[in-house]
This record gives C-alpha cells, structure tokens and sequence, in this order.
C-alpha cells in the first residue's frame, strides 16, 4: 500500500487526514484524555484518540470516577462521523480482569483496547502492572492473547523499548504481541528506568517497524509537526502518537504548529464549556488551566491577563473574560507558534505515567 494510503488496524481503515500527513494519534493521558480533549484533538485531525489508562480492578466498581473514566461518549460520534477512533487502554497486574475490563471497554464503545505496558511509575512497577511486563514476556504474552480472545475489537498495545538499556527487549515484544493477536503497537522509544529523560531513540522504532508485520505507532519527542514528519522518514512507521505536544497545540493534529488568537480563544471558550459539562463547572475550570496556559504562552508571566485567565474560577466569569478578550483582539490574524518547548516538555513530563 502506498503511504498515503493509510493502513488497516483490525478492520479499520486509517487514513491520514491529508495526503502527505502521517496518521497522527493523541497518545494516553492521564488527567488530559478525557472525552472533551478526545474530540477535540479528533476534530482537529487525529485518527486515534487514545483514553487515560484505567486500572483493570476500577473498572468494576460501582463509583462517579469509574463512570467518569469510562465516559467514552465521543466514540458515538466517531461512529456517525469516521473522524477518528477511540482507543481505551487498560492496565493492571491480573490478566482475568485485565480481560474483562477490555469487555466491558468494548461494551461502552471502544473501537480499539489498548494494553499499557509501558508505565514507568514505581508504585505501578512494584505492583508488576505498566512496564513490569517488559521483565517477564511469557506474561506480557498471556495478557494479550487473553484478553484477545474476551473482545470482538482490535487490542494494540503501548510500551517502552526495554527496561534499561543493557536489556533493550522491544523486538522480542513485537514478536510476541504479534503472535498472542494484538493488531497494532505503540513504542515509546525510551527505557523504564529512563523515564523522560535524554532522548527518545527513534532507531529503536526504526529497527523494530523492520520486524513488525502489524501497524506500529512511533512515540516519544514530537514537539511539532515537521518532528512527526521527520519520526516517520526516519523511522518508516505507520501512524505517530503525540503526547505532551498535543496539550500545548491540538492544531498539531492538522499538520499546524499554533493557531490564531481567534482561533485560541474561540477554542478554549469550547473546551471550557465541555469541561463544565462534564467535570461541573469548577472544577472543569480547573482542569482546563494547564492547557490554557499552553494556549496563551506568550503573556508573560506578570501580566494581568494571565494572572486572570489561570485564577478565574467561576465558568461564567472565565468565558466573559476570553469574550471580552476577542473583541479586543478581533482582526489579529497572526498565528502563534505553539510548539513545545525542551522547558515545557520536561514540566508535563514530571506527572507522566508511561
Ligand atoms: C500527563 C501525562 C500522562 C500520561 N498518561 C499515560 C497513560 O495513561 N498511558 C500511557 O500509556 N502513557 C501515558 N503517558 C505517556 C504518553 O502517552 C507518551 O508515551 C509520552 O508522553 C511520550 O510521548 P510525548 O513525547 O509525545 O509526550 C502520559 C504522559 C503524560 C505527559
């Protein structure tokens, strides 16, 4: 198939969203990959959306959070629309619930389940869930052909390359996610016990895109969009996940580094909204700040429209403060450059899971 063409993850046909443009995917986030975020980062382009991890033992339980988490409302409007694909990924250390929980992911309308084993917390690690995995393969396999046979939708699964760099296992794992039936991959290029730090080392994706006979998502380091056009030259994978990047500028997702002041406001106004309805009103303020933040990076940091745009807690208040602001801004047309910075990149790196 030619590159422009996309590629079937199970029986989904994922096309980019222009000829040229890799097919670019929101990757996990916990607290940022609600439903709100999720169709935002869709309509702006990306094809898959990926869900905060949730934790296969949470998906039972009768509770507000649990229901909240699994709240996956927008995946009926990918239904109606094609514009993207909802994967929910799961994480935990029992394989029967773990299998279960894809069920039930299924059930409330997933298209894909995505098994995280590539969380690099401690507490997750020392309870052999996340990235624990990458030490016992036998186990990693059981998990995916386990839970495999519970669903009906296509399983992929996110990882780390090994657990440190004398024990780099990622073709190994390829192989045996390949063979339990999973139906796509996404590598995070780093080590476990790296974290975030140094680089993302893309020849590792590389070299495992060569092994790979299912789709392969590249991750790790994409700060703008040329970053993901160049991930994917170097690397010949088939779709890029975005993470951090996609807080600063969902515009990534169509092949944009920033966006106008119009189109900014216009944005967070939406996000805000969905947020309250979704969260109440405060705090779906709340939680919107830190991707305000990233929106309007250029107030300094004394300004007095910053110190209101990030302390604003009423939701009322905070959307008659971004209308006013349009007025005044109404014919700037200029696009701000939205990129990620190294210093932004390692401040939400410091809450990151996987
Ligand atoms: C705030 C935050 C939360 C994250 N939560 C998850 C998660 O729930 N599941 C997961 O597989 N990865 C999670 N990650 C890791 C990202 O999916 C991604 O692998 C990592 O940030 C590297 O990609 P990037 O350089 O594009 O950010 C999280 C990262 C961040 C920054």
């Amino acid at each position: 198939m030619q590159p422009d063409a996309g590629f079937f993850l199970g029986p989904h046909h994922l096309a980019p969203l222009r000829p040229g443009m890799p097919v670019l995917a929101l990757a996990p986030m916990a607290g940022v990959g609600n439903w709100v975020f999720r169709l935002i980062c869709a309509r702006l382009g990306a094809r898959v959306v990926g869900v905060e991890f949730i934790n296969c033992r949470v998906i039972s339980e009768k509770s507000r959070r649990t229901d909240r988490l699994l709240d996956f409302s927008d995946a009926a409007i990918y239904d109606d629309t094609g514009l993207s694909l909802l994967a929910a990924q799961i994480y935990g250390n029992d394989i029967g619930l773990i299998a279960a929980g894809a069920a039930e992911m299924e059930h409330r309308g997933a298209h894909i389940v995505d098994i995280n084993f590539g969380c690099s917390v401690p507490q997750i690690l020392r309870k052999g869930c996340g990235a624990a995995y990458l030490k016992d393969l036998d186990l990693l396999f059981r998990a995916v052909k386990e839970t495999v046979d519970a669903v009906t939708v296509p399983v992929m699964v996110k990882t780390r390359i090994g657990w440190d760099a004398d024990s780099i296992n990622i073709l190994e794992v390829v192989q045996r996610v390949e063979d339990a039936g999973a139906k796509a991959i996404a590598i995070h290029a780093r080590t476990v016990v790296q974290k975030y730090k140094g680089k993302a080392d893309w020849d590792w994706i590389a070299r495992a895109k060569e092994r790979a006979s299912i789709p392969l998502f590249g991750n790790g380091d994409i700060c703008c969009y040329e970053d993901a056009i160049a991930m994917t030259r170097h690397t010949s994978c088939d779709g890029v996940m975005i993470g951090r990047a996609a807080m600063a500028n969902p515009w990534i997702f169509s092949g944009r580094n920033g966006a106008t002041m119009s189109e900014r406001l216009e944005l967070a106004s939406e996000q805000l909204r969905l947020m309250g309805r979704y969260k109440g009103d405060r705090v779906g303020v709340l939680e919107t700040r830190k991707h305000l933040a990233l929106y309007f990076k250029e107030l300094s940091r004394d300004s007095e429209r910053r110190r209101e745009l990030l302390t604003t807690s009423s939701l009322s208040d905070i959307l008659e403060f971004l209308d006013r602001w349009r007025t005044d801004e109404a014919g700037n047309g200029e696009e701000a450059d939205l990129a990620l910075s190294a210093a932004d990149a390692d401040h939400l790196a410091w809450g990151g899971t996987s």
